[in-house]
């Protein structure tokens, strides 16, 4: 079975499993294709379990996507158990795991790993692809017209490149940030659909989101300076994380780490990087607000923009601007007057 129908069969088992939990009566003709399913499932999760055993006792049909997906890092040595489920995000779940002697650093790892549903539903990638190159499962720029053509017709096999692109520009964005001394989990390997990382907690699971933390009253200010001294690095590297808030930035003995990075922004690529900016200064301003630490989202964001290199003004693309309007055609030659958003 390919990778595609194995998604289609778990989305098709999701759809199973949520509504037989929302009405008493399944049909019998659904609960005989569930029952087929399931056994299609179980030789799969048997066939995979041969070659990767874990401790952690997935649920069923966890364990044939979770061996599936695992198997090539466990033979790269980057991880040699499961231990258990440490959080299932919006996305993705995360594993903690033992790492293989490749992750020697780690006392304990992180595999992020997309769910099958998650990679059906990539309509809401539309903001963030503006501008952004796709990227292949090994990381390099898509540049087939056959590709490309596929990605945007969204068939089934373009659906798996942007998937596949989606995941590599988190692994590409983290590699980077890490390297230049970002607050964020050390990645170490990502293979299809799963990211190995540094593990940010202990063995009973992961650290809290600061979103689930009352910070201590002067530790409040420290961290709020630090975050914006992440943010601002990550736009020094040509990086705007895209769903910023307390929600994905961890902490764990005083120190904060920030997630979760698929979405990440080019700002000098994307029409829209300004507006995606400025909402992920201020929801972090706002949760620090709820911590006594008072700010002006608006005025640090632009500050931090102008820093960095770029303009506040926000442009508009050639391509919705209309060359017989001679207003447009003003704010062309306008626009163009100080040449492309970078300062
Ligand atoms: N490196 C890590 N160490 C420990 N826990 C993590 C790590 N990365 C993510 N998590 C946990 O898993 C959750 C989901 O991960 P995240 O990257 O935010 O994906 P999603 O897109 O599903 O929100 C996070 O909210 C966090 O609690
Ligand atoms: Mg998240």
């Amino acid at each position: 079975m390919n990778n595609n129908k194995l998604v289609e069969l778990y989305d098709e088992l999701d759809d199973i499993e949520s509504e037989s939990r929302n009405s008493a009566r399944t049909t019998k003709k659904r609960q005989s294709k569930k029952q087929e399913m399931d056994a299609r499932l179980f030789i799969r999760a048997q066939e995979h379990s041969r070659a990767f055993k874990f401790t952690y006792q997935a649920a069923r049909f966890e364990e044939a996507w979770l061996a599936d997906t695992l198997a090539e890092l466990a033979d790269q040595l980057w991880i040699t158990d499961v231990l258990r489920k440490a959080k299932a995000g919006k996305e993705a779940s995360v594993y903690l795991c033992k790492p293989g002697p490749a992750a020697r650093g780690s006392e304990f790892v992180a595999a992020k790993v997309y769910r099958p549903r998650m990679l059906r539903n990539l309509k809401k990638d539309q903001v963030y692809r503006d501008g952004r190159t796709d990227l292949d499962s090994d990381g390099h720029k898509v540049y087939k017209e056959a590709d490309l053509h596929a990605i945007a017709k969204r068939s089934v096999y373009g659906e798996e490149l942007r998937h596949q692109s989606w995941i590599a520009h988190e692994f590409a964005a983290m590699e980077r940030l890490f390297a230049a001394g970002a607050d964020i989990p050390r990645p170490y390997a990502r293979s299809g659909n799963a990211i190995v990382m540094d593990f940010v907690g202990d063995a009973l699971g992961s650290a809290p989101t600061l979103n689930e933390v009352q910070l201590e009253h002067d530790e409040a200010r420290p961290l709020f300076e630090r975050v914006m001294r992440n943010v601002e690095l990550l736009l020094a590297h040509g990086y705007i994380h895209g769903d910023l808030s307390a929600y994905n930035i961890l902490y764990w003995e005083g120190q904060v780490k920030l997630i979760d990075f698929p979405q990440v922004v080019a700002p000098q690529d994307n029409r829209n990087a300004l507006r995606i900016f400025l909402r992920d200064v201020t929801r972090l301003c706002e949760y620090f607000s709820r911590q006594g630490v008072d700010s002006n989202p608006r005025r640090q964001a632009e500050e931090m923009w102008t820093r960095c290199g770029y303009h506040l003004r926000e442009e508009i693309h050639p391509r919705d601007l209309d060359p017989e309007s001679s207003r447009d055609r003003a704010v062309w030659l306008e626009q163009n007057k100080n040449g492309g958003s970078k300062a």
